[in-house]
């Protein structure tokens, strides 16, 4: 069943409906954001998460950006716009969706200058909408390029949660996994619980629980001895932010992973959508890591695990290096042995 994992709610003044990320997996409870400070917070606190479904929730966040802003022209409100677009990119740097899905807003506010400012408003709803639906057929698209490369009775090893409540509806990584299973094929899934905030513990397991597929979870520095005892066939993740080299940034852990395939001669896959490429820089060294709060490792759930006053370094995301991975599954295709040559090859070079 899809996950309505965010949603707009009403006309023009309306506002978002999301799934409470944070509260998963014990409770199921939808929080509901009317203005651009509440989806801001709910970005940065990582009620809604995920590269793609923050995409669609800084679009979203545009329409109640501008709901109330009274300007004379057309003119007046783009700048207003800038604004708006600034302060909602500022919420986490790493993931290029939110960017690519703002400069989408701001496109379409521009090719409608020359009507009114509510006709302005409008089309801004009319485009995040767009967002958010183009998404649903991408995840799908994904699903069927990907399902191919996993063998019937193959374990499969994901980190952190790229599924249904990472995107519009069915995710990335596990759109393959869920595609596979669809199509009659018998798959056993290892999930990282995913330190400090345990995306794969609460959510993935979650999602997976859900579907009826065979789920084991796993403390992250149990994936090596995994890997050793034959039971991973293949490792699928998702992405935050792919560099025009293949190089691919993800959640904190996804590094170390794929170290662990190569060492086990196990093929490492990458789903995303073509929004997730960042064809502007040239390698993975360029990307913007998010760094976050110490209290997320000393003092995780609420528990305290860690000395008052110790050093803390908590990056959210790591790099892969593209000559780890085996394969880059989009809705447009598979590229496989990403290299800035087969990357564009598949998607050209104009993307942003
Ligand atoms: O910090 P998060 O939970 O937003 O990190 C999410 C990930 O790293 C996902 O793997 C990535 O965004 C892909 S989601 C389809």
């Amino acid at each position: 069943m899809p996950l309505p994992t965010i949603e707009w709610e009403g006309d023009i003044n309306g506002r978002i409906r999301l799934i409470d990320q944070t509260l998963l997996p014990t409770e199921l409870k939808f929080v509901y954001c009317e203005d651009i400070k509440s989806i801001w917070h709910a970005i940065k606190t990582l009620m809604v998460r995920g590269a793609p479904a923050i995409g669609i929730a800084g679009a979203m966040g545009v329409v109640l950006g501008v709901k109330d802003i009274q300007a004379k022209d057309t003119d007046a409100f783009l700048k207003e716009l800038k604004q708006v677009t600034t302060y909602l990119g500022a919420s986490r740097p790493t993931a290029v969706n939110l960017f690519w899905g703002l400069d989408r807003m701001e496109r379409i506010a521009r090719e409608n200058k020359d009507t009114s400012v509510p006709e302005i408003k409008e089309a801004l709803l009319q485009e995040a909408l767009r967002i958010q639906n183009e998404d649903k057929i991408i995840c799908r698209q994904i699903g069927e390029n990907g399902a191919g490369l996993i063998k019937d009775g193959s374990g499969v090893l994901t980190h952190c949660n790229a599924g249904g409540l990472a995107t519009a509806d069915y995710g990335t990584a596990l759109a393959v996994l869920f595609k596979a299973k669809e199509q009659g094929k018998h798959i056993k899934v290892y999930a990282d619980e995913t330190r400090p905030l345990l995306q794969g513990a609460r959510l993935t397991a979650w999602e997976l629980v859900h579907a009826g597929i065979d789920i084991t979870l796993i403390c992250d520095n149990m994936a090596g001895h995994v890997m050793k005892l034959g039971r991973v066939q293949c490792v699928v993740v998702g992405a935050d932010r792919i560099a025009a080299n293949g190089d691919t940034a993800n959640k904190i852990g996804t590094y170390s992973v794929s170290i662990l395939a190569k060492e086990h001669k196990i093929p490492f896959y990458v789903a995303a959508p073509v929004s997730t490429f960042d064809l502007s820089i040239t390698s993975g060294n360029e990307i913007p890591i998010e760094e976050r709060s110490p209290e997320e490792i000393t003092n995780g759930f609420g528990k305290r695990t860690a000395p008052e006053g110790v050093k803390v370094f908590n990056p959210a995301f790591d790099v892969t290096p593209a000559s780890h991975i085996a394969a880059i599954i989009t809705e447009k295709g598979v590229i496989h042995s990403p290299s800035r040559e087969n990357i564009q090859r598949l998607l050209g070079t104009s993307m942003r």
